[in-house]
């Protein structure tokens, strides 16, 4: 059974004035979408299965309702027909139009969009400030017209008007998709690339960013020696079949409490990764996301290099960042380069289930803490388990799930270069993740990203809340762990 067949069973059977949209019945004509567990579906097509106890149905968030599940699009067209969503012809042209299959394989993906306003609804950046940004649905269809090559319209000036370095990357836009249209990367970044290529591109406050990777292999405007400065104590080869990937973030910041404290939970059971030191580079994502393709490119080349020279057969990552440049889009750009990506909570959570080690009680008996999903290691890499295996493997720790969680997690807000082109809209989007979090009643919050726990942490004192320092889970485990096992 579907929702809609609920619906319908409902409609007729118990109260016939349930008022909900639909036509077609089949997900073509994108009217009955609706909130699904709060989650934005298409209500013809989502199941109802036989282990659901109850299902919460709601209206599509930000919009209007008319009346029970009916919403009103209305402000989404007007958007979208602000921004001109016609082809724009130069001079006269031949009709028929004759079209090549290559000249329009670029367009057709984009035109599969049925209107259904799933992503729109969904996005974190629209549901703080949509009169600021139009939206994933706008910007692929400015991205559909761009990459048309009969459209003369000045598609990337009115995308960057309309907010398209407001967009966070999350991909809670592309999972909601019905017709799985890659808004994220085939549009936003891809857009981004075009701005930066016609020299509109990025915004001035990345160019710090920018120009620091390019000439210090970091974002953070720090000596490249410094990276490695953590690691003295350790004396890591730089060779080897399993190497530690640390990155940027977490090797300059915090203290690096992060990727000393991996060593030193791995050493205690045994694994000791190679480290590149001062050698490492930024992995690029930054880049990426600001849409400096060029400069992405020689680095991502040269990093993969850099690896199948060390003779690497496994990466292992911490930041969410890095594990989704190295597991996925290096791999979408330059192909399969025949390395394994693994988190570093996969890696420890197969050592705790070989029995390698134990958690000792916290000091205090019973905590609850929730989890963040940082979404480039959630959506972006499909790493959802092992984090919170390894929490639930801890005794006194008490997991609290917020209503967005997992494929539907909210963003904090930090992605996509939006923390630092602009720190308004990441902080507005962190307050609302903040929102959540306070609903709970728990001491603190647990992430395995450093742009999440820091921006987390920044939108709890912007909101005034009273959760604890967020951590990153390897903290907690490396105050815990005991080598081997309970019989
Ligand atoms: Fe047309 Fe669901 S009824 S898409």
């Amino acid at each position: 059974m579907r929702v809609l067949d609920a619906l319908h069973h409902i409609h007729d059977n118990i109260d016939g004035s349930l008022s909900y949209r639909w036509i077609c019945r089949a997900g073509q004509c994108g009217s009955c979408s609706i909130l699904v567990n709060g989650k934005a579906v298409l209500a013809c097509q989502e199941e109802v299965k036989e282990t659901d106890e109850a299902i919460t149905l709601d209206p599509l968030p930000i919009f209007p309702v008319i009346k029970d599940l009916v919403i009103d699009p209305g402000e989404a067209y007007d958007k979208l027909m602000k921004c001109e969503p016609y082809l724009k012809r130069e001079g006269k042209y031949e009709r028929p139009d004759v079209l090549k299959t290559e000249d329009i394989a670029d367009v057709k993906k984009f035109r599969e969009c049925i209107e259904c306003w799933c992503c729109v609804s969904a996005c974190p950046v629209v549901n703080q400030v949509w009169d600021d940004y139009f939206g994933p649905m706008v910007m692929r269809k400015l991205c559909e017209l761009k990459v048309d090559l009969r459209d003369v319209g000045e598609r990337v000036d009115t995308a960057l008007n309309e907010g398209l370095y407001h967009c966070t990357t999350c991909r809670n836009c592309w999972e909601v998709c019905p017709q799985d249209i890659e808004i994220p990367e085939k549009a936003i970044e891809h857009m981004r690339a075009l701005a930066v290529d016609e020299g509109k591109g990025p915004l001035d406050s990345h160019n710090s960013l920018v120009q620091s990777i390019k000439n210090y292999r970091n974002p953070w405007i720090m000596p490249r020696a410094r990276r490695a400065k953590w690691a003295k104590e350790f004396d890591l080869k730089d060779k080897g079949e399993l190497m530690f990937y640390a990155g940027c973030s977490p090797s300059l910041l915090f203290g690096e409490r992060v990727p000393s404290n991996i060593i030193k939970i791995l050493k205690r059971i045994g694994i000791e990764p190679a480290y590149l030191g001062k050698d490492e580079g930024c992995c690029g994502s930054p880049l990426l996301k600001v849409g400096e393709r060029k400069a992405y490119d020689a680095i991502a080349k040269a990093n993969i290099a850099q690896m199948k020279a060390a003779g690497v057969k496994t990466i292992m990552t911490t930041c969410a960042g890095c594990h989704k440049s190295w597991a996925v889009d290096y791999k979408e750009f330059f192909g399969d380069y025949g390395i394994e990506v693994r988190h570093v909570t996969e890696i420890l959570l197969d050592a705790y289930k070989k029995g390698l080690f134990k958690f000792k009680d916290l000091p205090k008996n019973h905590i609850r803490v929730s989890y963040h999903d940082p979404c480039h290691l959630g959506r972006g890499s499909g790493v959802y388990d092992a984090p919170r295996e390894l929490i639930k493997a801890i005794p006194g720790l008490e997991l609290i799930e917020t209503e967005r969680n997992r494929e539907n997690s909210h963003c904090c807000g930090s992605g996509g270069g939006v923390k630092t082109g602009r720190p308004e809209v990441a902080i507005k989007v962190g307050q609302e993740r903040i929102r959540m979090f306070d609903k709970l009643d728990v001491e603190y919050v647990i992430t395995c990203c450093p742009w999440c726990e820091q921006h987390i942490d920044d939108s709890i004192a912007a909101s005034g809340s009273c959760l604890g320092r967020t951590k990153d889970l390897i903290e907690i485990i490396e105050e815990t762990m005991e080598i081997g096992r309970d019989e």
